[in-house]
């Protein structure tokens, strides 16, 4: 199993969207067994896939705190195939801090140790992570094998990713595999900020970027109404259509 983390300090910038969709292509066009953890309390991922309210027995909290938990217990059928989910509730905000608080076992393996479990059964595993460095985003990178950076382009864009970029070698100490694959653009218009942007960013030898931008469009917000990946909702649509390339790229690279 591959496992990308999906993450950016920065909120809003379409991590979720980002994660949902490269998940979903990857499961439906490629044929890959994939397994969507959701690693923000605000459970965005989770309500994409109908995983949230009263259908939630054990989740992300659930892995995080509970010593010997069975995985198994956590994961939940998309209706779509090849996609299973981990969802998150609110429960992960009370889970960081009690994994804070328990020094009895460590906390920051916690993660890798129950993913371990289904090692063999999935071909990837994508994070989508909360805009923090909280103990479950440290899980999740300590157990990922690529970092995934996606950047919208504004004022405060490139903000923290030096940080990102400290806390990923941090984890290397615990996780020689990470590897910071790539960032990409997200909801790229064509303007004069964003070039800039673009060509900044591409002239920084410490961010590796992916060729493919996702373009914006009112579709993407749409689709979150719906509750559908891109390639469901409209499947013609310029963002489906990068997201369609990016994954191809992503498939290219490792
Ligand atoms: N390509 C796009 N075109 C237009 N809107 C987009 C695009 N990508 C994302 N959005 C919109 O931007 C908003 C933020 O997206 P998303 O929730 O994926 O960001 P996030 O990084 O996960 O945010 P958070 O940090 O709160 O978890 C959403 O309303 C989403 O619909
Ligand atoms: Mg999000």
């Amino acid at each position: 199993m591959k496992t990308i983390s999906i993450i950016n300090l920065k909120g809003g910038v379409a991590k979720t969207i980002s994660s949902v969709n490269i998940a979903h292509i990857l499961a439906t066009v490629h044929g890959k067994k994939v397994l969507i953890i959701d690693n923000d309390k605000q459970g965005n991922t989770s309500k994409f896939f109908g995983a949230c309210g009263e259908n939630i027995y054990k989740s992300m909290a659930d892995i995080l705190t509970e010593k010997d938990i069975k995985i198994s217990e956590a994961i939940y059928k998309t209706k779509y195939e090849n996609l299973d989910i981990i969802p998150a509730t609110m429960a992960l905000l009370k889970a960081n801090l009690d994994v804070m608080l328990d020094m009895s076992r460590p906390q920051q393996t916690r993660l890798s140790k129950a993913l371990y479990q289904i090692e063999d059964v999935y071909d990837y595993c994508i994070i989508d992570n909360a805009p923090d460095i909280n103990i479950s985003v440290i899980n999740a990178l300590v157990t990922s094998d690529d970092v995934l950076i996606p950047i919208k382009v504004d004022k405060f864009a490139f903000d923290g990713l030096d940080l990102l970029v400290e806390q990923i070698e941090n984890v290397r100490e615990i996780n020689p595999n990470i590897k910071l694959q790539a960032c990409f653009l997200t909801m790229y218009q064509k303007n004069n900020v964003n070039t800039q942007g673009d060509e900044w960013i591409r002239a920084q030898p410490d961010y590796p970027m992916l060729d493919s931008k996702i373009r914006k469009t009112v579709k993407v917000d749409e689709s979150t109404f719906a509750q559908k990946p891109l390639l469901e909702y409209a499947k013609n649509c310029t963002a489906t259509k990068d997201y369609l390339e990016l994954v191809k790229e992503i498939l290219e690279e490792s």
